[in-house]
């Protein structure tokens, strides 16, 4: 099954190569360029036509991002770089141990002599790596920037040395929030809180970098997404284990702050597409138009589990909560013909369900501190049992 565009990905390698350029056109008399060689040739005899770094692949959409790739498409191969932090789980791709697709590397994005050496090996690169719990990013900033931003530099870098195709996977949440209408990719960025600020920093450096060396990359921002495999702190799954085990679902402030859902498969879909269609240097927003307050959202996954309104607990409101995220997504759609497949509600309950039937996969993850309703407020970093 090759449905995979592989004459797209011969010519991002032919290209990078610079095989087709005047001055470098076979000049393989020297060793290390027989290496480059053979590193670009033998995998297209072993019938592999993409090789694909994902960074931070062990995590929520990373993971999700690696079972849609190798489940629709052939000829691709996949190396997974991640630290294995906090907001990692194992079990999320435990189908593919074993898989000769498949690799897994444990290592930071942090480390430029690591990143380089992958990125120098593969033909494009999907930067999932990063920090990306809110609460965590107000009780200590230092890891959001040390990944989030230093992180994304040294891909960066990486990419203009080996001339890779990166696409940094970014969010909403750098817009800032707005009360009427939708971001397009044109407005400011306005971030509100320490993880969003060094996402921000990171979309800034991907679009200088094509501007000043022509690094061929580019920046996807998604609004929120659901579905199987997130992390149980982030506020849906978090709400349905604790359902599960009998406690209430607590709700920041008045519960009104708006989101823009969309499930997880629609997201990695789009990067898909954006990453064989879009241009480089390019800004594309991700959204489904699923507009929810977040009481509204608690509610339905309540009633999903066949839970009353007793079971929601109005807490203390988050400092800097941003009251509405909204995402203009035409770019993506009329350019790059993407649109989201998945009604909303069906998903969600799909997801429910999800957590209700891989209890394995949640429980062994879950303390008193990481469900705790309002994490921020404790004065430590929250651990996590393996
Ligand atoms: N979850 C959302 O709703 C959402 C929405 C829009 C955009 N995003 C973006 O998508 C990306 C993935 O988000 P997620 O929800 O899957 O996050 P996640 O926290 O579930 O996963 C992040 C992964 O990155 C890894 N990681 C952290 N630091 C690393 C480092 N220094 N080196 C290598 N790996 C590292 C973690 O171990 C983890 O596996 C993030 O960049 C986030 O900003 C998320």
């Amino acid at each position: 099954m090759i449905s995979v565009s592989w004459l797209w990905s011969l010519d991002l390698r032919l290209m990078r190569r610079g095989l087709f350029s005047a001055t470098e056109s076979f000049r393989f008399s020297q060793v290390g360029q027989l290496t480059s060689f053979w590193n670009w040739f033998v995998p297209l005899v072993r019938g592999v036509f993409l090789r694909v770094l994902v960074t931070g692949g062990m995590g929520f959409i990373g993971s999700n991002f690696i079972h849609h790739l190798l489940s629709s498409q052939g000829g691709v191969e996949v190396v997974n770089l991640d630290n294995l932090s906090y907001g990692s789980n194992p079990n999320n791709l435990k189908d593919f141990v074993g898989d000769g697709r498949y690799t897994f590397v444990k290592g930071s994005i942090a480390d430029f002599a690591l990143v380089s050496k992958l990125v120098g090996d593969a033909d494009v690169v999907v930067n999932f790596a990063a920090e990306t719990h809110v609460d965590r990013s107000i009780v200590d900033p230092t890891p959001f920037l040390q990944t989030n931003t230093f992180g994304a530099f040294n891909l960066l870098e990486a990419c203009r040395k080996y001339r890779v195709r990166l696409l940094h996977v970014s969010t909403d949440e750098v817009y800032g929030d707005i009360v009427a209408g939708s971001f397009t990719e044109k407005d400011r960025l306005n971030p509100s809180n320490p993880y969003s600020a060094t996402k921000a920093a990171a979309d800034l450096l991907v679009v200088a970098y094509h501007r000043t060396y022509g690094v061929d990359a580019l920046v996807t921002r998604c609004t929120n997404n659901f579905g199987p495999y997130q992390f149980p702190e982030k506020l849906l799954p978090k709400v349905i284990v604790r359902a599960r085990l009998g406690l209430k679902a607590p709700v920041y402030g008045s519960g009104k702050n708006i989101r823009d859902w969309i499930y997880v498969q629609d997201h990695c879909e789009a990067l898909w597409t954006v990453l064989q269609k879009g241009r480089a240097g390019e800004v594309y927003n991700i959204s489904a138009g699923n507009e929810y307050d977040n009481l509204t959202l608690v509610k339905k996954v309540l009633e999903l589990m066949g839970k009353d309104e007793s079971f929601i607990e109005f807490v203390e409101d988050r400092p800097g909560h941003d009251l509405r995220y909204s995402l203009d997504s035409t770019k993506i759609r009329s350019e790059l013909g993407w649109r989201p497949r998945f009604n909303f509600d069906e998903a969600l309950k799909f997801t429910v369900e999800w957590y209700l039937k891989n209890e394995w996969w949640w429980k062994p993850l879950v303390s008193e501190e990481l469900l705790h309703p309002t994490p921020w407020k404790l004065d430590r970093t929250i651990r996590v049992k393996r």
